[in-house]
């Protein structure tokens, strides 16, 4: 990948100005995910770039994952095949809608 990326995928880290990951979603395992969601990205050869982000103001419904141009919002990303099922519908120009908030 160089440039800009096709897709952009947030995940909340519940960042708080403190500088610290205390929200609802970083309780909740959000970033246990990350090395799983790098790796399928690489494995599927998706131009996809994942950030860690501060709170989404979704807090109940974490962890949120926003995959972006798109405009995805999905809830409740606390599983290795959620994320399976998220990028199988990416891969197919859908939306993922069990988990779409
Ligand atoms: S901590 Fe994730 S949406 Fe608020």
């Amino acid at each position: 990948m160089s440039g800009k990326p096709t897709h952009h995928i947030l995940v909340c880290a519940s960042f708080r100005a403190s500088g610290q990951a205390k929200g609802v979603c970083n309780r909740k395992g959000s970033t246990d995910f990350l090395p799983y969601l790098e790796g399928e990205i690489l494995d599927r050869g998706l131009d996809a770039l994942v950030s860690s982000t501060g709170c989404l103001k979704e807090c109940k419904k974490g962890p949120i994952m926003i995959i972006y141009p798109e405009n995805q919002w999905y809830a409740e990303v606390d599983s290795e095949d959620k994320i399976d099922e998220i990028l199988d519908a990416l891969e197919d120009g859908e939306v993922a809608e069990e988990y779409a908030l």
